[in-house]
């Protein structure tokens, strides 16, 4: 059994066929799958979505390409919906210089005031950066050293292990940033492009990093609609392929495909708290 870890199955892309979506995620053995908001409105459909079908949670959040759109009390009305039953996290929320949809000061003051309410709220983030690694990294730095407490989840992270904190989803960085991550109690987040060919002269990078960082600190995640692994890559993705990326995983590591379905469902339960039954 898998857990798919982030997919947005918003209207905009599942409104004819979201039942089939789901029973071919079933079908492929995905019994959970988390349904981050990236605003007010997804962050609300998100949840529309947990209530309507029993394998869906829901995380609330803005992510970095709507920050200029985060206005007046959105910030205050997510942290609202974050006292849902099936909220199990804020996110998603970061920084994203590749695109620099909303102004980098704006990305970079509502991903910190996100943190804010995930630390009041007790819950996990989830955090997408891309070309934005040093400022990401910074923030969540400062958070984690200043005065206020984060997170600490009843069952913690086990022996000696920090208390999961959260994730980086699509995790854009190397070995060493994986390392750093995992220390301050973040996994990191896999997706279809693990499956990409790696050539001389473009290696896959989260292929080598896959490979490298334990099994125990690796999260899987479709990123559907997007992110299509191969065979099917230039198709809309679905959780029903969360198992390419599983067998992929393996591959890499050298372990069979249920273990690493087991370790990683194991540990988005741990991060994600009670919030997800099993
Ligand atoms: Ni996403």
């Amino acid at each position: 059994m898998f857990i798919d870890s982030h997919a947005h199955l918003f209207k905009k892309d599942y409104a004819a066929d979201l039942d089939d979506v789901i029973s071919r995620a079933r079908d492929a053995g995905v019994d959970r799958i988390v349904n981050p908001g990236t605003d007010l409105e997804t962050s609300r459909e998100a949840i529309e979505l947990a209530e309507r079908y029993e394998i869906i949670y829901a995380c609330v959040g803005y992510h970095p390409h709507e920050a200029a759109r985060c206005e007046g009390r959105a910030l205050e009305e997510i942290e609202a919906l974050s006292h849902h039953e099936k909220v199990v996290g804020i996110g998603e929320i970061g920084l994203d210089y590749h695109y620099d949809f909303s102004p980098r000061d704006r990305q970079r003051e509502v991903f910190s005031l996100q943190i804010d309410i995930a630390r009041r709220r007790n819950l996990p983030i989830v955090i997408h950066t891309r070309e934005a690694e040093e400022d990401s990294l910074g923030i969540v730095e400062r958070k984690l050293t200043d005065p206020n407490r984060w997170r600490i989840t009843p069952d913690g992270g086990g022996e000696g292990a920090p208390a999961p904190r959260g994730v980086f989803h699509c995790f854009p960085g190397d070995e060493l940033m994986a390392r750093k991550v995992n220390a301050w109690g973040f996994y990191i987040s896999i997706p279809g492009p693990v499956t990409f060919a790696s050539k001389p002269e473009k290696p896959n990078l989260m292929a080598e990093v896959a490979a490298k960082i334990p099994l125990d600190q690796i999260l899987l995640e479709t990123d559907s609609p997007y992110l299509t692994p191969v065979p099917f890559r230039g198709k809309r993705n679905e959780p029903s392929r969360l198992p390419l990326i599983a067998r992929r995983i393996a591959e890499l590591k050298g372990v069979p495909v249920e273990e690493v379905g087991r370790v990683t469902s194991e540990s988005v339960r741990r991060l994600f708290g009670t919030g997800i039954a099993r």
